[in-house]
């Protein structure tokens, strides 16, 4: 069959599996060129990845991987292809993932199960045994709408919403260029509970816990969580809303591992990255026009990241500085990787550039063609290369 986008209201359907294997090798040939030249004054060994098939998770992933050796599990929860339909754009990048690892002589092992099980424990425990190694990095970079309590099986589903007011803000919808006006109405005390169940620490927690008592975690070892807080602008939706209460609760979590886990000479941190374009930044109203702006702002000036910069500054400039040497963070104790977007310079501009957009100059004043880009290709579309004319056989 032929697979062009299916895309319903911020959210593509299908994917391309080709297209999804060029977007993993463009990844992994750049960082292999970034990492030109340099030898890491500190790696790390056996890398597990929670979360890892696109977005943030399969940068670090590939970083870890490709630019400094580690092996890699990797765990994500995929939709698998049948013979008329195309599996998640996750089931392509890890099988991608795990070939070019294999190529290379890197172990790399990808599993679709669900993050939150037991199941997903054992199998990473088991592997670490099988391969008789401990763990000493694990990143955790779920997004996800539901979490399946693993002792009550009930299931809980997350929301993004603001807390005590409604939210009115301006959206941008990337595929028919058209501005609309989202209104969010406020959470209920319920969905805030319930989105702190799914987005908060308590499975980051777990996954700790399970490792550790397993003796799978490597003294020393580092996890890292991720984070975001944005400009003001967004805070009524994002940060002040149901997700920041989720990403306190994470803050929580990494405060009380880091003391938990003291003797194992164990660190936990939350790294707050800067807004890029995932699956997941599609679906939260005013980001796409935020984002649009932003990049603008950003290109314009030079300082424009992906996921793959963002994960390779902070493997390089954050958590692998050498020995003696120790990861910098903010006041609160977190890693800042927004440093770039929140600048008052690029923050100004964006501001004063979404008070000036209308439907007419929104293709001048945003940069919208490029998150509609970025959006498609996290789906392995519009890459250039790719043979979108060609017959794909979605099993293959
Ligand atoms: N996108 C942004 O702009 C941005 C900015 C800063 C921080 N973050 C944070 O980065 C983290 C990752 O977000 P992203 O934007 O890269 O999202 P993403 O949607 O690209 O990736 C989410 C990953 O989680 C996996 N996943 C979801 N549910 C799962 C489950 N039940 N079991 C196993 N795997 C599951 C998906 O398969 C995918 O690999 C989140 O914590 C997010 O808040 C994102």
């Amino acid at each position: 069959m032929k697979i062009s986008p299916m895309i319903r209201n911020n959210i593509c359907l299908n994917a391309h599996p080709a297209g999804c294997a060029k977007d993993v090798e463009e990844q992994v040939l750049r960082v292999l060129d970034k990492m030109k030249g340099t030898v890491p004054a500190k790696s790390p060994r056996h890398a597990l990845v929670i979360g890892c098939s696109s977005g943030y998770g399969l940068a670090s992933r590939i970083v870890a991987a490709f630019g400094y050796g580690a092996s890699t599990l990797g765990i994500s929860f995929e939709r698998e292809p049948a013979a008329s339909k195309t599996g998640s754009p996750g089931w392509y990048t890890n099988r991608a993932v795990d070939r070019l690892a294999a190529q290379r002589g890197i172990a790399a092992k990808s599993y679709s199960v669900d993050a939150f099980s037991k199941e997903a424990k054992r199998l990473a425990i088991e592997e670490a045994r099988a391969q008789g190694y401990a763990y000493d990095l694990v990143i955790y970079s779920l997004a996800s709408p539901v979490r399946v309590d693993p002792e009550t099986g009930t299931m809980y589903r997350s929301v993004i919403k603001p807390i005590g007011t409604s939210y009115s803000g301006t959206t941008a919808d990337p595929f028919t260029g058209k501005l609309a006006q989202a209104s969010v109405e406020p959470a209920s005390a319920q969905e805030v509970a319930d989105t702190v169940k799914v987005m908060g620490g308590e499975d980051w927690k777990l996954w700790i816990d399970a490792l550790a008592q397993a003796g799978v975690l490597k003294k020393g070892a580092l996890s890292v969580a991720y984070s975001y807080i944005g400009p003001p602008l967004s805070h009524p939706i994002y940060k002040d809303g149901t997700i920041g209460k989720a990403k306190e609760n994470l803050e929580h979590a990494a405060r009380s591992l880091n003391i938990h886990y003291a003797d194992l000479d164990f660190k936990a941190f939350i790294s707050i990255n800067k807004a890029v374009v995932t699956r997941s930044s599609a679906v939260i109203p005013i980001i796409p026009l935020y984002i649009s702006a932003l990049f603008k702002v950003m290109k314009d000036d030079g300082s424009h990241e992906d996921c793959l910069d963002q994960m390779a500054r902070l493997f390089s400039d954050r958590l692998y500085l050498g020995s003696g040497k120790t990861v910098p963070v903010d006041s609160e104790g977190r890693i800042r990787l927004d440093e770039l977007e929140m600048r008052d310079s690029v923050q100004n501009k964006v501001v004063e550039l979404m008070g000036k957009i209308n439907e007419e100059n929104l293709p001048l004043l945003s940069d919208l063609e490029g998150f509609k880009a970025d959006f498609l290709r996290v789906h392995g579309f519009g890459i250039p290369g790719v043979d979108y004319q060609a017959e794909v056989d979605p099993l293959a």
